[in-house]
């Protein structure tokens, strides 16, 4: 196999090539580039050329979003998991991992807490869990709707059926996250057993589109096995889908899975991707990951000055919170959310930008989807 991102054939010290400037060019005037161009610009990148990348990326985001930065709050309601993907730390398998579910009354005293710190958006996040049927869901989503009319309500619960996805929508949910993890069918089924495919996850994403949801999707980087030609795959992937959100991060090893010896993903590989992102998603929601955040302790300072315009810090009961691991050493595990609220203002002020409290509703949502339900996919 080949080290994929392996830059040791550039001469140190070497100016980067004016082609794949151009080709930066290119994307930020386009949108778009070959998957061959995508391949020569993340083979061939260096810190110059990604400097000339993250100051374009800075200026897009600057013009959509000015210098404000969103808040989705991420309440981990379940880690109870019927799949049993490779990489993830909450998989069926891992029977070491300590199981919880949080009762609506639980949830609702997240969302309390947060909405009294300035969040405006939640995000419901959990494992694939049965015990959260439509019914209990759409009584939750309900609930916090009714208390919070001026909230987004996000959630990130994985693949279910059409009619699941509109009875949760029905019910009030605006947006819905679900990464793709892998363009590339074979990638996928390496990170995947055989019970999940590509074509599921893409007919969830048409799914919730078609139903007029705000969708996220993204994908990890540095998988193992992961090559250029498959980062680019996804980038094509994420042309294509358009979605409002784009949410990428590093892989980071969890010791309890199949792939607990395998290399991390890094910082810097996913900081050009994000700047790649920017420029060919100029309106798109970005968030500086908690993944890259936990890599490198200025990931998510270093994000946002990379084009990212989000941060998505933990709302969930300080219990539970060193149960949601999905990878080892997560960040912020420790700590209550108002700390976390602190923490992220004085890096985000830091370094010039400002937390708002808002919804932080796409921009691209506002020219493109008047009104809820009159929705149509066009993937
Ligand atoms: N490292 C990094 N990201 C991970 N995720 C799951 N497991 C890991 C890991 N080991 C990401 C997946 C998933 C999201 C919720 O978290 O991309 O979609
Ligand atoms: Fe739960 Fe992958 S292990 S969805």
């Amino acid at each position: 196999m080949t080290r994929p991102f392996d830059n040791r054939l550039q001469p140190i010290g070497s100016k980067p090539d004016d082609k794949l400037k151009r080709l930066i060019d290119r994307l930020e005037a386009e949108h778009v580039l070959s998957k061959e161009e995508f391949v020569a610009l993340i083979g061939g990148r260096t810190p110059e050329l990604g400097e000339y990348l993250f100051e374009k990326a800075r200026r897009i985001r600057q013009e959509h979003y000015g210098n404000d930065v969103y808040l989705r709050g991420l309440i981990e309601f379940t880690n109870y998991c019927k799949n049993d993907c490779y990489y993830c730390g909450i998989r069926r398998s891992n029977s070491r991992a300590s199981r919880y579910r949080l009762t609506k009354e639980q949830i609702l005293a997240c969302c309390e807490e947060g909405y009294s710190l300035g969040f405006r958006t939640f995000v419901l996040q959990g494992g694939e869990d049965g015990y959260y049927t439509d019914g209990l869901l759409v009584g939750i989503i309900k609930d916090i709707k009714a208390r919070y009319p001026d909230c987004a309500l996000t959630l990130s619960i994985g693949e279910r059926s059409y009619e699941s996805y509109k009875a949760l929508y029905d019910a009030g949910a605006d947006r819905y996250l679900l990464r793709h993890e892998t363009a590339d069918p074979e990638h996928y089924s390496r990170l995947h057993p055989p019970s999940l495919t590509l074509e599921a996850r893409k007919k969830c994403l048409s799914d919730l589109k078609d139903i007029g949801y705000e969708v996220g999707s993204g994908f990890m980087v540095g998988s193992p096995g992961q090559t250029p030609e498959q980062l680019a795959e996804d980038l094509l992937f994420l042309h294509e889908l358009q979605p409002q959100m784009v949410g990428i991060g590093p892989f980071i090893p969890h010791h309890d899975t199949p792939f607990a010896s395998e290399q991390s993903g890094t910082a810097e590989l996913t900081l050009f991707l994000i700047g790649l992102i920017r420029l060919m998603l100029p309106a798109v929601l970005l968030p500086a990951t908690t993944a890259l955040g936990t890599i490198d302790p200025l990931g998510r300072e270093k994000g946002i000055l990379a084009g990212a315009n989000v941060v998505m810090p933990n709302l969930s009961p300080r219990e539970v919170r060193d149960k949601y691991l999905l990878y080892d050493n997560k960040i912020c595990t420790g700590d209550e959310a108002a700390e976390c609220r602190r923490c992220l203002e004085g890096r985000i002020s830091g370094i010039g930008y400002r937390i708002v409290v808002d919804r932080g509703d796409s921009k691209l949502a506002k020219e493109d989807v008047k009104s809820r339900g009159g929705r149509k996919c066009t993937m």
